[in-house]
């Protein structure tokens, strides 16, 4: 382990919760080490509210980001007996503050500086994955189908679902023409909600939610919204379901047990719309979970409710730990791009044709 080639990913998604590291191998592709370093509460406030920050004090966050992520890289390193010289190069999301695809100038903003990973590291890092796919017309997101193809695409048909700020699947498979979308929030408004009634980062396990009674019509209503209509290609800002949100159409829920109980049910009922309007019902047969909202047993027992037909499996059933899928799929991404390699899937975006995603800090 010590002497083989890795390549670094890092993750930090929509929940803003913490950045994920990942070393992996490429060939064959396994993940090797990862660990979910958390955010100080106070980060991950400012992270959340980023769009009430000054231009210059973005910049400084931008700059404040990047310096974190080349120390926890330096730490991750240490803490599973890596050196950085077998680190062949890192690919590295960044921290989404906007996602506007829809705007009059659609756009979307990944900060981070790389240029303190790369010369910490002394390899490539390869970030700002999304821009060129919002050039091309499409959504930005979701980038993960590339991925999922990468790993499923050999087998029987899956869906893959990761509940991480936001929802997104993917269906994948043989035969299967790859495609994916986001179907709504995840961890979003559980975690506001838990932040604000139990001052509490999330629903740990799902315990708080399970004391509930989910207000199931309430959840049947909000799905007459049009975004859960929508066709996909579709993707989503954070913001959607952000505190307005919840505010909005929470509000009459006053037991806060139930009202987590009510977020996890319409949460699962969002993907259950999804899974049964957009994805052809041969495919329909077995729903393989990753991201943070895995543990949130409440959450995954009303996702078998909604749907039934459906097995339902955690993605550590096919080597990949529900925690780092997407920094592993970017670590993924990252190399591809290094070596000229296309890892985009246009089709899950709505981009016009697929390219090769991402720009390049070098080193020297
Ligand atoms: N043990 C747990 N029990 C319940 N929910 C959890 C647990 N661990 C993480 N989560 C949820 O997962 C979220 C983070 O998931 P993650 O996949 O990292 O999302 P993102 O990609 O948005 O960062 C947390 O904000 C929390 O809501
Ligand atoms: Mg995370």
């Amino acid at each position: 382990m010590r002497n083989q080639k890795i390549v670094l990913g890092l993750m930090s998604g929509t929940s803003a919760d913490g950045l994920t590291i990942c070393a992996v191998r490429i060939q064959p592709f396994a993940v090797l080490a990862f660990k979910n370093y958390a955010y100080p509460a106070a980060l991950q406030q400012k992270l959340l509210r980023a769009y009430t920050l000054s231009v210059c004090e973005v910049s400084a966050l931008h700059y404040d980001l990047g310096a974190l992520y080349a120390r926890l890289a330096v730490r991750f390193l240490k803490e599973f007996g890596f050196n950085a010289k077998q680190v062949e190069a890192v690919g590295m999301h960044g921290q989404t503050i906007y996602h506007g695809p829809h705007d009059k100038t659609p756009n979307t903003l990944q900060i981070a500086e790389p240029s303190f990973l790369a010369l910490k590291l002394g390899c490539p890092v390869v970030s700002d994955f999304r821009p060129a796919d919002i050039v091309l017309g499409g959504e930005g997101a979701p980038l993960m189908p590339f991925f999922d193809e990468f790993i499923f695409g050999k087998k029987a048909p899956k869906i893959l679902l990761n509940l991480g700020g936001i929802a997104n699947i993917s269906v994948e498979g043989k035969g299967v023409k790859s495609f994916g979308f986001d179907v709504g929030p995840a961890n979003t408004l559980l975690d506001l909600a838990c932040r604000k009634y139990f001052n509490k980062a999330f629903d740990k396990g799902g315990r708080l939610s399970a004391k509930g009674t989910p207000d199931k019509n309430k959840a049947a209503r909000l799905l007459s919204q049009p975004f859960f209509s929508q066709k996909p290609p579709k993707s989503l800002d954070r913001n959607a379901f952000g505190e307005a949100y919840l505010s909005t159409h929470f509000s009459s829920v006053k037991n806060p047990y139930d009202l987590l109980a009510t977020l996890a049910y319409f949460t699962a009922a969002c993907v259950g719309k999804a899974v049964t309007d957009f994805v052809p019902e041969k495919y329909q047969k077995e729903l393989i979970v990753s991201g943070g909202g895995v543990y949130n047993k409440t959450l995954l027992r009303f996702l078998s409710e909604v749907l039934p037909h459906v097995k339902i499996t955690a993605s550590d059933a096919y080597g990949i730990a529900p925690q780092a899928k997407e920094s592993a799929a970017f670590a993924l991404f990252g190399y591809l791009a290094l070596h000229h390699k296309i890892n985009h899937c246009a089709r899950a975006t709505g981009a016009c044709k697929n390219t090769i995603l991402g720009k390049i800090t070098y080193a020297n």
